[in-house]
């Protein structure tokens, strides 16, 4: 028997479904949420991942703004509208998608953030109250990431998490996330020396390397809880995670638990940050 599948498009829709009343009771104390999101340049996948943003915030009574500039924009000038937005009463989040045009420090850009709007949670602040268990904004792909392997119902205190990645967006957040949750955590990576015996000791494997196929069935455990961060194409051009699905998903057995890739972290990541926006909003006085 496989292993059951974490619908991470049923969490995201549940969760969601939270975020709307959270934000209505906001907007009728006259505290509308409010996110801006800034776009440097014209890549394509950017600017799908923008719309889809500002989509989820319409979609749930979350005001947005979007800002689109040339890829020729200067660094000094973008860094002047996230003064300007820092100063905006009505935006709760500033979010300036990356990658940025190479013209451009995306350090500098995330630091001139003003840190309560930091909804990414990529600063450095935000990062030091990760890892020294403050409360404060989390990265919304290792978030929602948490929230999925929690709504297995399988509890981590104990268990041996193996991530495999170490981005300051996923990876080593994802690490922090799991520590926090009293897991003992591997972190592996493009260098890591044998990757199939850390794997196969996982309770949890968090799979975030780019690169699809990197974790196969010859490598898990029946038992073992999988989540998917992977966003790649296979031969055919389809969307595909980093774990080889329908193998692993079989090598799990019935007591495993698998996130698809798409309809998997990909919904999770967008919700996380509609929350976060929420907390920055309800934190805002
Ligand atoms: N580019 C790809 N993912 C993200 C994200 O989560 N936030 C931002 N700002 N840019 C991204």
């Amino acid at each position: 028997m496989p292993a059951q599948i974490i619908d991470g498009k049923a969490l995201a829709q549940q969760i969601r479904a939270e975020v709307s009343v959270r934000a209505g009771a906001l907007a009728a104390a006259g505290r509308r949420p409010g996110l801006a999101v800034i776009l440097v340049g014209d890549d394509p996948a950017s600017a799908v991942y923008v719309r889809n943003k500002v989509k989820a915030c319409a979609d749930h009574g979350i005001h947005s703004v979007l800002e689109k500039y040339d890829a020729a924009l200067g660094e000094a000038a973008l860094l002047e509208r996230i003064a300007a937005l820092n100063a905006d009463p009505s935006i709760h989040g500033i979010l300036v998608q990356m990658p940025v045009p190479r013209h451009i420090d995306p350090h500098r850009v995330i630091e001139a953030i003003d840190a309560r709007k930091d909804v990414d949670g990529f600063s450095v602040r935000s990062a030091g109250e990760l890892m020294s268990g403050l409360p404060g904004l989390r990265p919304a792909t290792p978030w929602g990431c948490m929230k999925m392997i929690e709504s297995t119902g399988v509890p981590l205190r104990g268990r041996h998490a193996v991530v495999i990645g170490r981005s300051n967006t996923v990876g080593k957040p994802m690490a922090l996330l799991l520590l926090q949750a009293d897991a003992t955590v591997t972190v592996c990576h493009s260098r890591t020396a044998d990757l199939k015996r850390h794997v196969q000791s996982a309770d949890i494997v968090v799979a975030a390397a780019g690169r699809r196929r990197t974790v196969t069935a010859d490598m898990v455990r029946p038992g073992t809880i999988v989540i998917d961060v992977g966003t790649n194409h296979d031969e055919a051009g389809k969307l595909c995670g980093d774990v080889d699905f329908a193998a692993v998903r079989e090598a799990l057995g019935p007591a495993g638990w698998i996130s698809p890739v798409p309809g998997g972290v990909g919904p999770m990541t967008i919700t996380m940050l509609l929350v976060n926006t929420l907390q920055a909003a309800e934190a805002a006085r």
